[in-house]
This record gives structure tokens, C-alpha cells and sequence, in this order.
């Protein structure tokens, strides 16, 4: 007779391998635990951790605690106190729901955990491997504390593939971030190797949480907006376009109070800021949405980071509406408004903010743009013109800053420049981790002629605008390997983009001949520096085949 093949895994190992999607990186660990220190409604949340968590995590909570009853249950696969049937899976209201974590974590590591409920006494559990070694009394306030030392002491396939250390911390800064800032009214704290990171009030003031995480640079120009859309509720905390950040992280949505990523969201957001920020920058969002728990799906991904939302390309719409809407109400353009010289027929020199003379020394070298003639201006954005040829659209912002790169790319050669001492240091506006960064990088910074403190910048070229000075420094921190030329390349293209023509503001006539000639003057007038085509022509032929007089 044959033997069969196939046996039932041990709990043991099938925690195990449950524990390779929930659990792979410390970090990971922490967010389960963190999770459910909310789940018991804790007011205090502290996270302690020694050697990026490969030493010791430990999460401590004020929250409901356990009874001695419930303690082994806790490690126990598939036990939870939440979900109970598939009604309550239907409409989620807790952050965990499938009773797996702390099975899948205590598989992986050894572990205490310390608690009490409001009516038992305290226990303390020790758990080795996913077995239950002891439990005794012990003395404690409500609340839970778990403590894992020696994660992943039993699967050293994973303790090989860890990120380094860096990386690591990192990654447990972004999710304390992602926590705290999940929940204003819970008071957080971080210690890392016995040092406080960063702690939170917990004061319930959103505002005033940013400040206590990112900074007061942040918090000043941060505005709140609420919109409503049937019942869903949201709450926008929109950073000025001005303070703005070459990643996505620090965009951050929260559905129900649970740190989410999602694309359509985000995106949504991000197309509320169009044309207020150059290429490849992001805003300073918070997104917090309150939704009915049962339009949501929460079960599409191992760690609960994703979600499924019913009616999302309403909410996606609604969400960029009142974005731009509130920009458009509130933020002032970056610069004022060109104006043309008086006698308009003696000179058409366009005056901007900073006085740089761009038209000055434009003079028409080849014509590389046919003669055409203006007609009018389409949505404030882009010019009309015309010729035998047929039509043209030329936009505004995108020729300028054509206009202006090639203006920077020319006259911008930092070697040469002249140093300005301040005498009063320029204040940072970059965020708290930035200006440590820049600590740390003094000399990389000194060779970009920037002497810098924690005060703020006290020496910088000449040529590089007030505004633009902390933009200035996060480009060469951003990118330590940055040569002269590429750092030159990529402030041209911010600058140019910062000066010129914002949509809807208004030019003459005379403004927008102007710049046409300045535009045939430069080297490569058809793209503004980020690639976008600045004229665009339609031939008498298409219009034709519009109407449909020829096929
Ligand atoms: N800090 C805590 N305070 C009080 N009870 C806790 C705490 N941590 C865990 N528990 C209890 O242990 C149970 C198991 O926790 P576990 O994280 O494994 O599962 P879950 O939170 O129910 O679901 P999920 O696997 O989705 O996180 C919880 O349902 C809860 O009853
Ligand atoms: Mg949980």
C-alpha cells in the first residue's frame, strides 16, 4: 500500500510561513503591534527600539489590556477579539482583524508579553518560538506592553536578506510618522538605542502634530480644508505649493484612521497642484478621509496597506476639485505680474521681480519660429496665432521658462560667481531631518559656495535668488554625488520654472510678441526644460479635415 504524501504542517511552521507575508522586516513588527495598542483604544503609545528592532521592540500601551484568560489566546493563529462573523468582516472599524499577527510575530522570536485588564491583575507571558513557556503575576498599570527580543533568531534566511541598518531606521521613522500623524489624539513617543526620537502631545490638533513632526516651517504654511461628498467626510491639510519635496513621502492618506497607500488618491491630489509645482516635486498633504466602514475592502494586501474604496473616481474627482479650488482661492502667484515700460513703442522690456534683464541681449539671431501674428489669448494660459501656414498655440509658462533656463544655463557659472556674506543668517525652511543633514554635509555644501549653521545659511553665490536658497541646498543633499554642472543644469530648470508665467496671468499683446522673439533667440525654443512643447501648430489641412471638407 502506498503511503500518502501529504500531511497537515505543525501550527508551528504554518505560523511560520503565515509570518514571511506579514512580518518580514522589523518594521513590520512594530506597525502590528502598534496597530493593536490602538485597537485597545491607548491613549500613550511608546516604541522602543535598540538595533533597528533586531535587539529589542517593545510597544508599550495604556489601552484595555488583556485578562490572563485571553493572554495565550492572544499568540494563538486566527484568535482575535474583533471580527467575530462575516458581518463585522463586512464593515471593519478596528485596524486588525485577522488574529494573526501576534501568531505569526511569536513564531519568528521570543517574546513577553506583559499585561492587564481592568478587572484581572497582571500577567507577564513568555513565549519562545510560538510556545508558551511560563506565565506569572506581575505588578502594572492597565494597558499591555509586548516585548520581542531576537527577532527572527529562528529564521536566518531572513536575518540575512535584512536592508542595513540605515535603511532600516529609516524605514521605522516613516512608519512612526505614518502612525502619528494616523492619529492626532494619541500622545506617541519613539526611542531609538535609549534616545527619544520624537514624541507627540496627542493634543488632537492636526496643525500642531505637524509642527511636532516635521516642524514649525511646515505647520505655518500648512491650511486645513473639509469637504463632504454623500457621506463621506474629508479632512485636507494642504501644504503651500512653495514648500515642496522631489519624493512622494510626504503625501500621506489615512482611510478610517488607517495610514493607507493609494494611487488614485494621491494622484487626485497631486493633479489639484497641477501647474503650481515644477516637474517631479510633491506638496506637503495629509488626507484624511472618513468613510462607511463597509465601502471599504481592507483585506486586499498582507499588511493592510492597500484598500479598495466603492465609487473611487467620484471621490478622486471631488478630491482635485476642492485642491485646486482651495489654491486657487488662496495662494498668491510667485511673482507679480510682468508689466510693460511705459512707452511702450520706445521700449518692450519686460520687468520681473528680480530685476534680471532676459529680453536685453536677445537679439534675433536666426529665425527659427515662422513669422506669425497674434490673434488673442486662449484661458489666460496660451497664446493665439496665426499665418499662412495655419494656427498656433503657444503656451506661456512653458516659453518663458524656456526663456529663462536658457538665461540661467548661460549666465549661472558658480565657479566664477561671488560669494554673499549675510550678515543675518537666511532662515531654513527646509524640515527639521534636512537641516541635520545639512549639518552633517557642511564641506559638500562649502563647495557649492553655501556656508551654512543650524541658524540658517549665512554665505551663498550671489546669483541665486533669496527664495530660492533652501532650494538650493536640498538639490545637493538630495543628490551627494551631484557634479557642478548637473547641480547648475537642475537649479536652472527650478528657477526658470519659479519665475515664469503662471497659468491665468494675464499678458499683453505686446508681452506675448516679445516673448516669441526671446523664444526664436534660444537654442531649443519647441520644449521648455522639463520636455513639454511650448508651440504647437495646427495646419490649415487638419482644421480642414476637422470640418470634414477634405478625408
Ligand atoms: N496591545 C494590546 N492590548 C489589548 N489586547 C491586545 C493587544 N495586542 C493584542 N491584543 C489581543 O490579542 C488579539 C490578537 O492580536 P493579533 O494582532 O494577533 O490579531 P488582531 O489584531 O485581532 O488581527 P490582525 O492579525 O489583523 O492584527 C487581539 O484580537 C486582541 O484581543
Ligand atoms: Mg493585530
Amino acid at each position: 500500500m502506498m503511503m500518502a504524501n501529504i500531511k497537515l504542517m505543525s501550527n508551528q511552521l504554518a505560523n511560520m510561513i503565515a509570518a514571511g507575508e506579514v512580518v518580514e522586516q522589523p518594521q513590520h513588527v512594530i506597525k502590528e503591534l502598534v496597530e493593536n495598542a490602538m485597537d485597545a483604544k491607548a491613549k500613550h503609545i511608546t516604541i522602543d527600539v535598540k538595533d533597528e528592532g533586531l535587539s529589542l521592540i517593545r510597544v508599550e500601551d495604556d489601552g484595555i489590556g488583556m485578562s490572563e484568560e485571553d493572554l495565550p489566546l492572544s499568540i494563538q493563529r486566527h484568535a482575535t477579539s474583533k471580527v467575530f462573523n462575516i458581518e463585522d468582516l463586512q464593515s471593519i472599524q478596528t485596524l486588525g482583524f485577522r488574529g494573526e499577527a501576534l501568531a505569526a510575530i511569536a513564531s519568528v522570536s521570543k517574546l513577553k508579553i506583559f499585561s492587564k485588564s481592568k478587572e484581572t491583575s497582571g500577567k507577564v507571558m513568555e513565549v519562545d518560538s510560538g510556545e508558551i513557556k511560563s506565565i506569572h503575576d506581575y505588578a502594572m498599570n492597565q494597558g499591555t506592553i509586548v516585548e520581542i527580543t531576537q527577532l527572527f533568531f529562528n529564521t536566518p534566511a531572513r536575518f540575512k536578506f535584512m536592508k542595513s541598518s540605515f535603511q532600516q531606521q529609516k524605514y521605522i521613522r516613516q512608519l512612526f510618522m505614518e502612525m502619528a500623524l494616523s492619529r492626532p489624539t494619541i500622545s506617541f513617543q519613539l526611542i531609538e538605542n535609549d534616545k527619544i526620537y520624537k514624541q507627540t502631545s496627542g493634543s488632537g490638533d492636526t496643525l500642531l502634530l505637524i509642527e511636532e513632526l516635521f516642524g514649525k516651517q511646515y505647520a505655518t504654511v500648512t491650511q486645513k480644508v473639509t469637504t463632504q461628498i454623500a457621506h463621506t467626510k474629508m479632512e485636507l491639510f494642504l501644504g503651500s505649493p512653495d514648500i515642496n519635496v522631489s519624493t512622494k513621502s510626504y503625501m500621506h492618506t489615512f482611510v478610517n484612521q488607517r495610514y493607507v497607500k493609494h494611487y488614485g488618491i494621491q494622484e487626485s491630489i497631486l493633479s489639484g497642484y497641477d501647474g503650481r509645482l515644477m516637474t517631479k516635486r510633491y506638496p506637503f498633504v495629509l488626507c484624511y478621509i472618513t468613510i462607511d466602514p463597509q465601502r471599504i475592502d481592507i483585506n486586499i494586501h498582507p499588511q493592510k496597506l492597500h484598500v479598495k474604496l466603492t465609487n473611487e473616481s467620484v471621490l478622486a474627482y471631488h478630491i482635485r476639485e476642492t485642491v485646486a479650488n482651495h489654491l486657487n482661492s488662496t495662494i498668491r502667484p510667485l511673482v507679480r505680474p510682468m508689466q510693460i515700460k511705459d512707452d511702450q513703442y520706445s521700449s518692450q522690456t519686460l520687468e520681473f521681480e528680480e530685476n534680471l534683464d532676459i529680453y536685453e541681449s536677445n537679439e534675433v539671431k536666426q529665425t527659427k519660429i515662422p513669422t506669425m501674428y497674434y490673434i488673442g489669448m486662449l484661458g489666460g494660459t496660451y497664446g493665439i496665432f496665426q499665418n499662412h501656414e495655419g494656427l498656433f498655440l503657444v503656451d506661456a509658462h512653458a516659453a518663458q521658462e524656456r526663456v529663462r533656463y536658457e538665461y540661467y544655463q548661460d549666465k549661472f557659472d558658480i565657479k566664477n560667481v561671488t560669494q554673499i556674506q549675510r550678515i543675518v543668517a537666511f532662515p531654513w525652511t527646509l524640515d527639521n531631518e534636512m537641516i541635520e543633514d545639512a549639518m552633517k554635509q557642511t564641506s559638500l555644501l562649502k563647495s557649492f559656495q553655501f556656508d551654512v549653521s543650524k541658524e540658517g545659511i549665512h554665505a551663498h553665490p550671489q546669483l541665486i535668488k533669496e527664495v530660492d536658497l533652501n532650494h538650493a541646498v536640498e538639490i545637493i543633499l538630495n543628490d551627494q554625488t551631484l557634479s557642478m554642472s548637473q547641480f547648475k543644469d537642475q537649479l536652472s530648470k527650478d528657477m526658470s520654472c519659479k519665475g515664469s508665467i503662471k497659468a491665468n496671468q494675464r499678458i499683453s499683446q505686446h508681452e506675448f510678441e516679445h516673448l516669441i522673439a526671446s523664444l526664436n533667440a534660444c537654442d531649443e525654443p519647441y520644449h521648455c526644460p522639463h520636455g513639454r512643447p511650448t508651440i504647437i501648430q495646427v495646419t490649415y489641412q487638419d482644421i480642414e479635415k476637422m470640418f470634414k471638407r477634405i478625408v
